[in-house]
């Protein structure tokens, strides 16, 4: 055995090298991750799955398989194959003809690789990724094995890197291409992570949506030949989540197997499940493959995205529970990780592009009589911006709109006792700005052809360094003019006319993009350490794990429509935290809908969320806004509870009468139960709200009406909602353990 490590005190050992069985054997509390070099040297998949010990290479099977060829070191057995073999890495060009988590194209213009072994090394602590957002971890909460493997003809290696933090039932995967031979090549498709089942029937849930209706629930069977969803926008999109589970076709949201896979990364990205021909199952995940080709020179290294896997026998709901976890405590970082956020009141759908400084000193004094923490100014306060026609790209206050200067604005505010924040897009230029007409060759525009408008702007070249650093100055100096608590960080348009002036490959721009984006968001993290970014783009249109790492808290859909948004978060919460979820109670009639809905609705389903407003306060009436600062007292009640609690789905809103979800303390003796009636019918059938999580054998009393409940009857026969009063009617119940 080389290297064993023990990983909190008598827990199990994390990552075990076997040199005898040549087995890696990766712990975590509940799952164990099982892989081993074979005797021609390719990384095999053994085993993903619940705690277990020992050996599993028994599950590898060996048959003549017409029309699966053979390695050449194999000589006259027929029965060994890559093409039914479960592989680490699967590599083109070597004999497995499925999906391949790497694509090569080598000096000689083949296509070929073949992986085998080299060496490894298991480290304390967590790797990181120079560069990327990444999972951190500890030398007490984490492990990391590397595994060197190489191309012999090439000279080419991948260095296979896991991370393992056993109490969060994580295991991170990550690639690193290093070119140790002598030649160019160009890497035409890198997965994160590879996932070989050999047995199992098995359905893959995937996110879907579009602008302001984002990540639907689907659940299909992998059928033969492969589901793929992904982004070819640059970003990760509105279109597809780049998060999937593959779930045991039995497993429900409280039991049965099922794996997930998080990417952690914003731009362009591939999720794709495939039964073989042999009925096995492949899940990756990684970058986009189509406008990507990525050069590396010798003794150059790419260096891909990280995947966050997780496996659980105990249904969807743990297997969220995982990655909301791992997500708000080990990919969020800085003060607003822990810390409560402020309840703020956004300018948008308050007043759009149509306000003056007396509009937003008018927005504080409102929020100041509701209750409300910050003020934020959105679209529409610098250059000439006053529609989204012009302006973008020109960072400098319009004073003249604002009726004095910003740092003015601030003091005045923060006067009032209201924090301010502060609406910013950082990558796009309006053709009609400065910045274009002085340097029109900072834009994603390919020579010779006209560009896709979207919005009428045009995206900035972020994979140039001097693009990057000139934003970034512009945008230090907003937030150098006064005490700015809050940044909305907004992108609004798709990448399109991939072309950069600062490099001859093209085929690179996508991914250094996103490196330029990732470069500006450390830099400001680091000058300003305690501002609150506020990840948005279009709504949730790059609500990834990413971008969490930058900012723990992302606008999730440009629909504030309660009913839609029951729909939108519950969605959102398969793969993200309630703690990244930008919720807002915006105006009935709703401005994307037109539904009228109860301001109680409204605020219970922005709840599962940070909590915020996006409405014209002063148009509300003073009962209104009695009831808005009863609502925002309730909030910081509950809000470490929403914020760190455990979440909990109760209800699926696509069949359910109701949307219903609970926060569960991880003492388990505080319990806040919320409902959203969806659908409304005559004579209706009761709905009853069943919590989970809680002890059995405790007693709950309801701390609003005093009813006391037995933990086990409350999770069995649960509490029947009283009849609707009005349509879309919302319940919430506080409950505490006696
Ligand atoms: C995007 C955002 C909105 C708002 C507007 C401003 O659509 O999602 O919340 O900030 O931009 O232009």
């Amino acid at each position: 055995m080389t290297e064993i490590r023990m990983i909190k005190g008598e827990g199990h050992m994390a990552i075990i090298y076997d040199d005898r069985k040549k087995t890696f054997t990766l712990n975590t509390e509940s799952t164990t991750y099982q892989m081993q070099v074979d005797r021609y040297g390719f990384l095999l998949h053994l085993y993903y799955g619940k705690l277990a010990e020992g050996c599993m290479d028994y599950v590898l099977t060996y048959y003549d398989r017409g029309f699966s060829g053979n390695p050449y070191e194999a000589g006259k057995d027929r029965t060994y194959s890559l093409d039914a073999l479960p592989q680490e890495f699967p590599c083109r060009g070597n004999g497995d003809f499925r999906a391949a988590a790497l694509t090569v194209r080598n000096a000689d213009g083949t296509y070929c690789c073949d992986m085998r072994y080299r060496s490894h090394v298991i480290v304390k602590g967590k790797y990181d990724l120079p560069g990327l957002p990444a999972v951190y971890g500890t030398e007490q909460e984490a492990q990391t094995l590397e595994i060197t493997m190489e191309d012999s003809a090439s000279g080419l290696q991948a260095v296979l890197l896991y991370g393992v933090l056993p109490e969060l039932d994580i295991i991170t995967r990550s690639v690193r291409i290093v070119n140790a031979g002598e030649k160019k090549v160009y890497i035409e498709n890198i997965q994160s992570a590879c996932l070989d089942l050999l047995s199992g029937n098995y359905d893959v849930i995937s996110f879907y949506g579009r602008h302001a209706m984002e990540r639907n629930f689907q659940r299909i069977p992998v059928p033969h030949g492969s589901f793929r969803i992904g982004s070819r926008r640059g970003t990760s999109s509105h279109q597809y989540s780049p998060f999937m589970i593959l779930a045991d076709k039995n497993a429900t949201e409280d039991a049965g197997s099922c794996y997930a896979m998080n990417f952690v990364y914003s731009g362009g990205f591939s999720g794709e499940a495939e039964k073989d021909q042999f009925n096995q199952t492949r899940m990756m995940m990684g970058l986009q493959d189509e406008l990507f080709s990525y050069p590396a020179a010798p003794g150059e290294t790419f260096q891909a995205p990280e995947v966050i896997l997780s496996y659980t026998d105990k249904g969807l709901n743990r297997l969220s529970q995982h990655m909301h976890r791992c997500i708000r405590t080990h990919v969020c970082r800085g003060k607003y990780r822990d810390a409560v956020r402020p309840v703020l009141v956004n300018s948008w759908e308050a007043a759009y592009f149509d306000f003056t400084g007396e509009t937003i000193r008018k927005l504080a004094e409102d929020a100041k009589e509701c209750g409300i923490d910050m003020v934020v100014m959105d679209d529409g306060w610098f250059g000439s911006r006053d529609g989204d026609f012009s302006g973008l790209g020109d960072w400098h206050v319009n004073e003249e709109k604002l009726g004095g200067t910003l740092r003015d604005l601030i003091r005045q505010i923060n006067d009032m006792g209201i924090k301010f924040g502060i609406w910013i897009e950082p990558e796009m230029v309006n053709e009609d700005s400065d910045l274009y007409r002085a340097h029109p060759d900072w834009v994603l525009s390919v020579p010779g052809r006209k560009p896709v408008r979207a919005r009428y702007q045009l995206v900035l070249d972020f994979s140039r360094k001097e693009v990057v650093d000139a934003l970034f100055e512009q945008i230090c100096k907003i937030l150098d003019q006064g005490n700015i608590e809050y940044v909305k960080w907004d992108m609004n348009r798709s990448l399109s006319d991939v072309y950069s002036a600062g490099t001859e490959e093209q085929g690179r721009v996508l991914y250094d993009y996103v490196l330029g984006v990732y470069d500006f968001l450390e830099r400001l993290t680091a000058r300003y350490p305690d501002l609150l970014i506020e990840g948005c783009s279009g709504g949730g249109g790059r609500f990834d794990a990413g971008m969490m790492y930058y900012t723990p808290q992302i606008w999730c859909s440009d629909n504030t429509d309660a009913v839609d948004r029951v729909k939108i978060q519950y969605g959102s919460s398969f793969g993200y935290p309630v703690s990244a979820v930008g919720a807002h109670v915006s105006a009935s009639p709703n401005h994307q809908t037109g539904r009228r809905t109860p301001m109680y609705t409204r605020t219970v389903t922005a709840m599962a969320g940070t909590f915020g407003y996006e409405l014209n306060l002063g148009a509300l009436s003073g009962e209104e806004k009695k009831e808005i600062r009863q609502q925002t007292d309730l909030y910081r009640k509950y809000a470490p509870l929403i914020q760190n609690g455990t979440y909990y789905r109760l209800s699926n809103p696509y069949e359910d009468e109701i949307g219903a979800w609970a926060f569960v303390s991880e003492d388990r003796r505080k319990v806040l139960l919320n409902a959203v009636t969806l659908d409304v019918h005559g004579n209706m059938t009761v709905n009853y709200i069943k919590p989970k999580g809680l002890k059995e054998d405790a007693v709950y009393e309801d701390m609003s009406s005093g009813q006391r409940y037995c933990g086990a009857a409350l999770m069995e026969a649960g509490i029947p909602l009283p009849a609707a009063a009005c349509e879309y009617e919302a319940y919430q119940i506080y409950l505490e353990e006696v």
